[in-house]
């Protein structure tokens, strides 16, 4: 049997850090209301000479050092972002040439926050099938883009990054089972409705956001989908070592935790210092605790995601 497994990780933050105190200052909030409700203190901004390609090339190459696997080697790149540099070409097909090699496959993959989860359990599938050997899965976002600066109810919410993992072919899983899902009659919950026509945006290019739809949906289709995924590897929950959901609100990471009966030393969080930072958030907040010495190899990770779409999904790996 062939299986994959993440060799090496890596993340990338852009070095400037935006605090609550900065929306304060502007709009009708404050540094208490953003902490209570969502956790998150601060967020990385992209300078405004930075896209999505240029945080995945960070990112990429600490993964790729990190496994000790060369640019070259890499069969398969596979980019989730929702904040892609162009319409085309793709955010992968850049970072590729960033990376300074050629031949590879290369495409991005759109399923918001939970991009990052689809990405890996895409990879996983063509390792599995023994049509590539050594994949670069990465989530990059520059959700700073789409966000409408004066509302205070969603511009607070989100950050830029990028976090990436090379996934390679093994004996042994890696990969035990990952599930996808989508809803697209949830699509009004969470938008952005725009789009570029005759060199005008038609639509809005802003987030537009039902906030505490959006709570509810999350919460419910993050148990389930924690626990179809545990099943269908035929393990349980207590076999879990590590909760890593997407990182889009403490309260609805405590609340998954909580439904699933995982201790909260369990619970990976990074939303306090990263933002939301969509379909780099997973990837982001698994190198930080790797690299923190938290997690080590041998543990077993239940990676989700859930966003806009709706689309959610779960993998459980091994590390
Ligand atoms: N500062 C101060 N007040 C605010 C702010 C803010 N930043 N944002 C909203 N408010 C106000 C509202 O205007 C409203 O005022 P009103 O009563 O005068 O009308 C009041 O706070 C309550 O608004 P609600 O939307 O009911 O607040 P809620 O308690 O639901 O919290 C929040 C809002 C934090 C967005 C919450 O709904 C939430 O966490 N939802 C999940 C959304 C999320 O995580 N989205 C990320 C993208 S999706 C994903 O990644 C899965």
């Amino acid at each position: 049997m062939i299986y994959s497994r993440i060799t090496g990780t890596g993340s990338y933050l852009p070095a400037r850090v935006m605090t609550n105190a900065e929306f304060a200052a502007r709009l009708d909030t404050s540094d208490a209301w953003i902490r209570e409700r969502t956790g998150i203190a601060q967020r990385h901004i992209a300078d405004q000479s930075q896209g999505s390609s240029d945080l995945a090339f960070h990112a990429s190459v600490k993964a790729l050092a990190a496994a000790g696997t060369k640019a070259a080697e890499i069969d398969l790149i596979v980019v989730a972002t929702s904040t892609p540099d162009y319409v085309f070409p793709s955010t992968a097909c850049l970072l590729q040439a960033k990376l300074g090699v050629k031949g590879s496959a290369a495409f991005d993959l759109q399923a918001v926050c939970s991009g990052f989860v689809y990405a890996l359990a895409t990879a996983d599938s063509f390792i599995r099938g023994g049509m590539y050997r050594k994949a670069l899965v990465v989530g990059a976002e520059v959700f700073s883009r789409i966000l409408d600066w004066n509302d205070r109810g969603t511009c607070v919410l989100f950050g830029d990054g990028a976090g990436a993992v090379v996934l390679s072919a093994d004996s042994k899983p890696g990969v035990h089972a990952s599930v996808l899902r989508a809803d697209g009659s949830y699509a009004d919950i969470l938008s952005v409705p725009g789009n570029v026509c005759g060199g005008a945006i038609l639509g809005t290019p802003f987030l537009k956001m039902d906030g505490q739809a959006v709570f509810k949906f999350a919460v419910r289709v993050l148990e389930e989908s924690a626990r179809e995924t545990v099943a269908m590897a035929k393990m349980s929950l207590e076999d879990v070592d590590w909760l890593i959901p997407h990182q889009a609100n403490i309260r609805i990471l405590e609340a998954t935790a909580r439904r699933l009966g995982l201790p909260r030393e369990k619970l990976v969080v990074t939303v306090d210092h990263h933002g939301n930072t969509s379909a780099a958030s997973v990837p982001l907040a698994l190198d930080e605790y790797l690299r923190a010495g938290k997690i080590k190899a041998g543990d077993r990770l239940l990676l989700q995601g859930v966003g806009g779409g709706f689309t959610w999904g779960s993998s459980l790996v091994t590390l």
